[in-house]
């Protein structure tokens, strides 16, 4: 997979027109959905590198990013005369990047794209490392491709217009990557003052976050191995996502992480020998930041079953990716329905729920 080109933006008209001038094209699209349209769309549209382009604009939030939306794009880049040569800039949060990801990487068999995320989730995880694709039959992004785009360009600017739910979100995707780098990159996030946001830090903060993210996809761009470091979390909190789904009660995806995070660093301790300590402090951050999603003994069935259906996993077989240090990832463990209960337990009684 090629290399994607990853800016941390200081000057972001600076910036877009640097990378826009790095792919040559006949024409040029932007592709925003209602809310990039009405806060994100005014700030770009000043720019002087895209005053020529064709705007394609869809519907937010993720239940749109299904195969209605994505052919509605192809047909707008028909329609507006794009070619193999035209080029698409995503600007929008994580449903953007990944629709407008694989809209590009499928058009006339693949068109390049740059990726402008506007959400603290889509920077430092959804638009980097070339995953793309769409929610189909009923399952979240079950049709895509890798396919990275050419550049991404990350302005903390955006975050400020970003609610705080939706930052913290965000945030538990930044909290997992501390967890399976370095001690100081997790002690430096669970010490940075969420309430009192200071954007500049938050831009280093986030810089590093996509660092570790992009060193682990560089290794292993078709999650073969160790891009499964990226899953921690993951396999309780995706279960966690789909229970609250089916409950009526969504939750945003990086809440569930967190969730997921507090059980997987349980079994870790079990299983792998992760610092209590360590587990202590982590939970303590993620109960004080994203409260806690109650459930009773009479959903672990329905908790395991989805953990079971996941796509990372089959025949049967759980896997997590734990650690026995902070940076010191075990990848490919399993744990079976009893060990599964038992960090349900684990979060039910440490959460207080
Ligand atoms: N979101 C995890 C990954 O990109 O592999």
């Amino acid at each position: 997979m090629n290399k994607q080109e990853i800016i941390i933006c200081h000057c972001l008209k600076e910036n877009l027109g640097q990378a826009i001038a790095r792919c040559p094209h006949d024409k040029l699209f932007v592709l925003v959905d209602k809310h990039t349209h009405e806060c994100c769309l005014p700030i770009l549209s000043k720019y002087e590198c895209i005053k020529d382009s064709q705007f394609i604009c869809i519907q937010a939030e993720d239940v749109h990013k299904n195969l209605e939306t994505l052919a509605y794009v192809w047909k707008e880049l028909g329609d507006q005369g794009a070619s193999r040569h035209s080029l698409l800039i995503n600007l929008g949060g994580g449903m953007v990047t990944d629709l407008g990801g694989f809209a590009a990487s499928t058009f006339k068999r693949g068109i390049n794209y740059i990726n402008i995320p506007t959400t603290l989730l889509a920077m430092v995880d959804a638009s980097v490392g070339g995953k793309t694709g769409i929610n189909f039959n009923g399952l979240k992004n079950e049709v895509g491709v890798f396919s990275p785009a050419k550049s991404v360009l990350i302005d903390a600017e955006f975050l400020k217009t970003l609610d705080m739910r939706n930052l913290l979100s965000g945030y538990a995707e930044m909290l997992k990557h501390g967890l399976i780098s370095t001690h100081e990159h997790w002690a430096e996030l669970l010490n940075f003052d969420l309430n009192h946001i200071d954007y500049t830090a938050l831009q280093t903060l986030v810089g590093k976050s996509v660092k570790i993210k992009e060193g682990i996809v560089e290794q292993d761009p078709f999650e073969k191995g160790i891009r499964k470091a990226l899953n921690l979390g993951h396999t309780v909190g995706h279960a966690f996502e789909s229970l609250a789904l089916e409950t009526h009660r969504p939750v945003l995806h990086g809440y569930a992480v967190a969730w997921g995070i507090v059980c997987e660093l349980y079994f870790s301790c079990i299983k792998t020998g992760f610092p209590k300590e360590k587990l202590r402090q982590t939970l303590q951050f993620i109960k004080e930041h994203y409260g806690v999603m109650t459930f009773d003994c009479k959903q672990y069935e329905r908790l395991y079953e989805f953990m079971k259906h996941d796509k990372k996993n089959s025949a049967g077989i759980i896997n997590f990716t734990l650690l026995s240090e902070i940076g010191d990832i075990k990848i490919n463990q399993q744990a079976n329905k009893e060990e599964i209960f038992e960090m349900l337990d684990f979060y039910r009684e440490s959460m207080g729920c």
